[in-house]
């Protein structure tokens, strides 16, 4: 029997400082009307002061664990997805690992950018597999607004802070069927953020802002999204008809938009909530995830497919059987009770 990576609990955790587009006109010269437009965003989280991506993958580490019932003392392994550090090293993944209590855990740091989450899933789901661990903890945290040019409109306006956590278990069923990853160097270019330690010719110390190239990032996103489903939905010996809810990476409504229909994918089963959050790179999809099971859009059996693409450039997707967790959402509960169902 193969070991599956079984989700037994999700968590999420935003910070509660909303920053609108109406804030962002005060900023730079743009308009609530051109954001909408041209990427569905209407706000997104900041850290406060005292936050970082290490303090909010916590926090969501510790949702997704009660709801998992799972002490963290028993996690086997802890890998934190970020391109936003507390610091270069050690890992953010060390600092949740001390800061959850998780004593016997392995902690490490994987950077992907906006495909670092699929990329740790598919890591843990390997490790759990193998027969190596039990119990993996897998957290997408972001605090991206500290790595923003706010004078610079074509990326200011886009990107959001926030973290998504998953906790996978050894099981029978559920969890990643497949998963394929790609990634061309050749586009380090379009989209990046220098460091302290690049060679000192092509890196102002004082500069680590993101830079892009937006419009190239938007061609070349839409076909990989695509083609990389495609190839996960076959790698897992399904059609596209047997996917129940697109997951995709949370960039831009327009990409999410021109993915589904290159799919052949309804929008009653994409799940969207860019508009809320940004694009908080590798939290994204951890955050929409949890989302779709707050919003009861998960049932037993169902098959996800989990798609990104960023910054690499990399791009990757992963097709997932959802198997239930605990209680369904009071939310969700009221909605059934009101439907009569
Ligand atoms: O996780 C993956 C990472 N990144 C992405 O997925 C981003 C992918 N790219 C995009 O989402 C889009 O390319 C953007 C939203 C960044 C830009 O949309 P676009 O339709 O590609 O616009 P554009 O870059 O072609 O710019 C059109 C115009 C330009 O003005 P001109 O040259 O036509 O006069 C820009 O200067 O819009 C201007 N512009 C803005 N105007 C108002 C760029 N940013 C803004 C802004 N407000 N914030």
């Amino acid at each position: 029997m193969d070991v599956r990576a079984r989700i037994v609990g999700l968590g999420k955790y935003l910070p509660e400082r909303i920053l609108t587009n109406s804030d962002l006109e005060r900023l730079v010269d743009t308009s609530d009307t051109w954001i909408q437009e041209r990427t569905g965003v209407r706000e997104r989280r900041m850290v406060a002061d005292d936050e970082s991506a290490s303090t909010m993958a916590i926090e969501a580490a510790r949702v997704a664990l009660a709801q998992a019932e799972i002490d963290p003392a028993d996690l086997d392994l802890i890998i934190v997805t970020t391109i936003t550090p507390d610091g270069l090293f050690p890992a953010v993944a060390s600092r949740v690992q001390h800061g959850l209590g998780a004593k016997r855990a392995a902690a490490f740091d994987i950077s992907a950018a906006c495909v670092g989450f699929l990329t740790g899933m598919a890591t843990a789901s390997q490790f759990i597999s193998s027969g190596a661990y039990q119990r993996v903890l897998v957290v997408g945290s972001e605090a991206l607004s500290r790595m923003i040019n706010w004078k610079d409109r074509s990326t200011c306006v886009l990107f959001g802070d926030g973290a998504g956590a998953v906790v996978l278990e050894a099981s029978d069923r559920g969890g990643p069927l497949s998963f394929v990853f790609h990634s061309d160097g050749s586009g380090v270019h379009f989209l990046y953020a220098p460091g302290p330690c690049g060679p000192p010719a092509t890196t102002k110390t004082d500069d680590y802002y993101i830079a892009m190239e937006g419009t190239q990032i938007f061609k070349f996103a839409v076909h990989a999204m695509e083609s990389s489903a495609r190839e996960a939905v076959e790698a897992a010996g399904l059609a596209l008809d047997d996917i129940d809810l697109l997951i995709p990476h949370q960039a831009n409504l327009r990409i999410i938009n021109a993915t589904a229909k290159a799919l052949g994918i309804p929008p009653e089963r994409v799940m969207i909530n860019v508009d809320r959050y940004g694009n908080t790179s590798s939290a994204s999809i951890p955050i929409a995830l949890r989302e779709a099971w707050e919003q009861d859009r998960l049932h037993d059996g169902d098959r996800l497919l989990l798609v990104s693409v960023g910054g690499g450039l990399a791009w990757g997707a992963m097709v997932i059987e959802w198997v239930p967790l605990g209680p369904v959402p009071v939310a969700a509960e009221a909605a059934h009770i009101a439907a009569g169902s």
